[in-house]
């Protein structure tokens, strides 16, 4: 049974013409006049899609094609501009010369070979005289036949002599062909071919036509072309995977800016006006603008002065405070989501770019990634620290981890986190952490909880699960991986 839907856009063409016809001679005839690939058609009457409507007989046939030489005199055999002059009684050589050009001597010598013509004496330099007229009608046949063939034209027995003397001069040779004869029959006359819709329309969907409509189905097993498609970055890759894992862990993603006061990168994380990390040799200070806006919430500010003035003497400037930075670190998300929670529990992570002003190299770019996260709570311990950091570099693939005490401003106890790469058999420094101080927590609010937290490195993860050794690998417009 032929199956209506699965026809392609030219087989259907084709089987409406066959229905239209009682005998096909020649399939390759029929083929070059309706515009089908001839191998298509053929491929498709073997595939037997068509037994029980079409019979189909094999024969073969000799055909002509033209040879390199043929193809190079472009049409016109050498020697037939001569000819037609001479058939309309031009013979003067002078104007044959002037008329034929260059091509004269080729066309001459055509002619001459077949001793047709001669050169004889007359007026001027002399005159084409003919000798065999019978060449000149040969040669009137010949590039008729010339011409046909070039046009891929089927040739009936009488052109033989032409064909003989065009193979023998080189300018065609004889090439066998395989063709096919049809009788269509019945089943396809009778054959209601119908409408078969292969694009389904807004316009079909919206009239309800559809219902009555023979779609054509999709071929999800059809060869298509292989496409160079985007995919995402390494970098991007490994940020979806670890947001993943955070929230599996019931973490919520948190965001924020990344220009910054200096307020909410350093003086909220309890970190001195005058230490070293807020240097220019480390922190991009920004011209424009200069300054930023200090928090609305002029009691957090107050308490800010009041924790630093106690802690570290000397006086707290709102000046230094109101600097616009490029953030350092992504804890400046988790100083302001602290801030919001005023005390209540939660679980919060991110994953976003910081600014640093450091020297450019194999492992080092002046901008990278961190992943910050906090958990806020009751009770929380350095085990629980540990513990989360162990649990999220396990779900890596990171399975043995070390810590080291560390010291940052604004954590007590603080921990760097390593992890074992295998290849180097060496622990890399992959991450800092540690329980926010009191004098962090008490001026945003959170005094009366304990947390949690960490800004880990995604960069140095994914060199380490993709083997990278230079970061100008990962990042930038070099993208082998
Ligand atoms: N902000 C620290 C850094 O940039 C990481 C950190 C986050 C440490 C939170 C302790 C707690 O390295």
């Amino acid at each position: 049974m032929l199956d209506l839907l699965q026809l392609t856009g030219k087989q259907r063409q084709f089987v409406d013409l066959s229905q239209h016809q009682q005998t096909v001679a020649s399939l390759r005839s029929l083929c070059a006049q309706a515009g089908f690939d001839f191998n298509f058609i053929n491929g498709f009457l073997r595939s037997g899609a068509l037994d029980g409507y079409v019979q189909w007989q094999e024969h073969s046939q000799q055909t002509w094609v033209l040879t390199a030489k043929g193809e190079e005199v472009d049409g016109v055999l050498p020697g037939f501009p001569l000819v037609e002059r001479l058939l309309q009684g031009i013979g003067d050589r002078a104007t044959l010369q002037a008329e034929l050009g260059t091509a004269f001597s080729l066309n001459y010598g055509a002619l001459r070979r077949e001793q047709a013509v001669d050169l004889v004496d007359g007026d001027g330099e002399g005159v084409v005289a003919v000798l065999k007229s019978s060449v000149l009608g040969a040669y009137q046949q010949r590039q008729g036949v010339f011409k046909a063939i070039a046009a891929g034209q089927v040739l009936d027995g009488s052109a033989s002599s032409s064909l003989e003397w065009l193979q023998q001069q080189g300018y065609i040779v004889s090439r066998v062909e395989t063709d096919y004869s049809l009788t269509v029959l019945p089943a396809l006359h009778t054959l209601e071919l119908g409408d078969v819709v292969t694009t389904l329309t807004s316009d079909l969907i919206l009239s309800g036509q559809w219902r009555q409509a023979d779609l054509k189905p999709y071929d999800i097993h059809a060869e298509v072309p292989d496409v160079a498609y985007g995919r995402p970055t390494i970098l991007t890759q490994c940020i979806q995977r670890i947001r993943d894992i955070f929230l599996n862990m019931g973490f919520d993603e948190m965001s924020g800016y990344m220009v910054e006061s200096a307020f909410w990168n350093f003086d909220a994380l309890f970190t001195p006006q005058d230490h070293p990390a807020r240097e220019v040799q480390d922190t991009f200070y920004l011209a424009n603008p200069q300054t930023l806006p200090l928090p609305e919430d002029a009691a957090l500010v107050q308490r800010v002065r009041q924790v630093h003035e106690a802690n570290y003497g000397g006086q707290w400037t709102e000046a230094e405070a109101s600097r616009a930075i490029l953030r350092a670190h992504t804890t400046t998300s988790t100083a302001r989501r602290l801030h919001q929670l005023q005390g209540k529990d939660g679980k919060y992570f991110s994953i976003d770019r910081v600014f640093r002003n450091e020297t450019v190299d194999r492992t080092h770019l002046a901008e990278f990634h961190q992943i910050e996260g906090v958990v806020v709570g009751e009770l929380l311990s350095v085990r629980t620290l540990m513990g989360y950091l162990t649990y999220f570099y396990e779900r890596l693939g990171f399975k043995d981890l070390k810590f080291k005490p560390t010291y940052n401003p604004y954590t007590e106890p603080s921990l760097e986190v390593f992890a074992y790469h295998p290849p180097s058999d060496r622990y890399i420094e992959v991450g800092n952490s540690g329980l926010f101080r009191q004098e962090m927590l008490e001026p945003l609010g959170c005094g009366e909880k304990s947390t949690v937290a960490w800004g880990l490195g995604l960069e140095r993860i994914a060199m380490l699960l993709y083997g990278i050794e230079k970061l100008s690998d990962l990042i930038g417009p070099d993208i082998k991986l």
